[in-house]
């Protein structure tokens, strides 16, 4: 992701700034406690709209991959550039009907829906029920005609392609429990074109997530765009391909190709295949928010140790997983001046040895620091484990502050447990 797409800066006296706006100036305009994630709405729609144009005339629906960050304020900016969503539950799906998002901009996946997802899926007329197994279609089918509606079901395939990625985010190879294996295929054609109760709209794939390149996506959108074209070459129905989500950003370590690159990789393959008559649609997830959101954390002290020299925040795995799930990579820096070459062992107040964020080189104790990159799937995976309050958000548009969410505070979390 080249640096022009990111909205994480410094000022000229090195204060960390987004949007434009000093971070610490924007967190006195939403006076909310830390840990606080901050976002840059404006970020997020141009980082929409780019997208959009890299598809030029070409019929399409980005579906944003809502797990990575269910924010009513982030849906909203979405929706008005003009993306459908991509869903993994029920509650996703309840969110994005409150957000304004149209129904028949609504794909839904997972490998175990339940049967009330399952309904208000049918009753909605969700663009896609993404069907992940033979098993699954058989209870759609069921749902449906109990429902007395018809329900479009597109298949979610897998199409057996390794990436170079993390084992915990790779679903597209033979072992992942996701997808419908490629030799099962053509009996789910099947089974639902002999089904009154099912309609046949649509193929997709996601092959997981954090890819560098559109290689690996290429790669897996053929199996699609193979399956598709055997799939109209028989006459049956079809609306849509769908290649996925998984466009990398720039966690620091390794640059990604830009997620219009990989727009242009899908729309160049849908066109060498010749279903140029089919819509494509994509689910970006990460790409459209990663970049775009921070997290600010208070520091709580130092620490000296024989070993190592360790920085103690506020903020926890509880607040961010990702370092202790998939043992990934944010950069911290200080909050009110330019980072240095002291060394620290950032960490935070959980009791579990993974609530560690790395060495960074911060410089002299700094107050606050800005953990980088945090838009998805950051606060979707915050928890209140050991007692703690979920954090803060703060939405910001044109560098000032126009919504916030402050954190419940810790009361919340002791009534609840008091009440269980
Ligand atoms: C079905 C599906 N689509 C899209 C995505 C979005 O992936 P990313 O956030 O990497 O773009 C995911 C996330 O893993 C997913 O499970």
């Amino acid at each position: 992701m080249s640096a022009a797409m990111t909205t994480f800066a410094r000022d000229q006296d090195g204060h960390a700034t987004l949007g434009g706006t000093r971070l610490s100036t924007l967190l006195e305009q939403a006076h909310v406690p830390t840990p606080a994630y901050v976002y840059d709405l404006d970020g997020i729609e141009r980082a929409a709209s780019q997208l959009k144009q890299a598809f030029g005339s070409r019929r399409h629906l980005i579906a944003y991959a809502m797990k990575a960050n269910g924010a009513g304020s982030i849906l909203r900016t979405l929706r008005d550039a003009g993306t459908g969503v991509c869903l993994v539950s029920g509650g996703e799906m309840k969110v994005a009907l409150g957000a304004g998002i149209l129904p028949g901009r609504m794909v839904i996946s997972g490998v175990a829906k339940a049967d009330w997802e399952i309904d208000m899926a049918i009753s909605q007329g969700l663009y896609a029920i993404q069907v992940e197994s033979l098993e699954e279609l058989a209870r759609i089918a069921g749902r449906a005609r109990s429902l007395g509606r018809q329900a479009r079901v597109g298949l979610r395939i897998n199409p057996g392609v390794e990436i170079e990625s993390h084992s915990h985010i790779a679903t597209g190879h033979d072992a992942a429990k996701f997808g419908i294996p490629r030799a099962d295929v053509s009996a789910a054609f099947e089974r639902i074109d002999a089904s009154e109760w099912l309609v046949s709209v649509g193929v997709s794939t996601h092959v997981g997530s954090m890819l560098p390149t559109p290689k690996a996506y290429v790669e897996s959108a053929t199996a699609v765009c193979e399956i598709a074209r055997q799939r109209l070459a028989s006459g049956g129905t079809l609306e849509y391909m769908n290649f996925g989500g998984g466009f990398g950003i720039d966690y620091g370590p390794q640059a990604a190709d830009a997620p219009t690159e990989f727009a242009q990789a899908a729309v160049t393959l849908a066109a060498k295949h010749g279903l140029d008559e089919l819509e494509l649609v994509v689910e970006p997830g990460r790409s459209l928010v990663g970049p775009y959101g921070m997290l600010v954390a208070s520091v709580r002290q130092g620490k000296e140790s024989p070993a190592r020299r360790w920085l103690m925040i506020d903020a926890g795995m509880n607040d961010l997983l990702r370092p202790a799930l998939y043992g990934a990579f944010h950069r911290i820096e200080p909050l009110e001046r330019l980072p240095g070459t002291k060394e620290w062992r950032v960490v935070g107040p959980i009791c579990e040895s993974s609530d560690d964020f790395g060495t960074h080189a911060l410089g002299e104790l700094p107050e606050r620091v800005v953990v980088r990159d945090t838009g998805a799937y950051g606060f979707v995976m915050a928890s209140e484990y050991n007692g703690r309050a979920l954090p803060s958000e703060v939405f910001t548009k044109n560098g000032t502050v126009v919504h916030t969410s402050p954190s419940p505070g810790v009361d919340f979390w002791v009534e609840r447990r008091l009440q269980a």
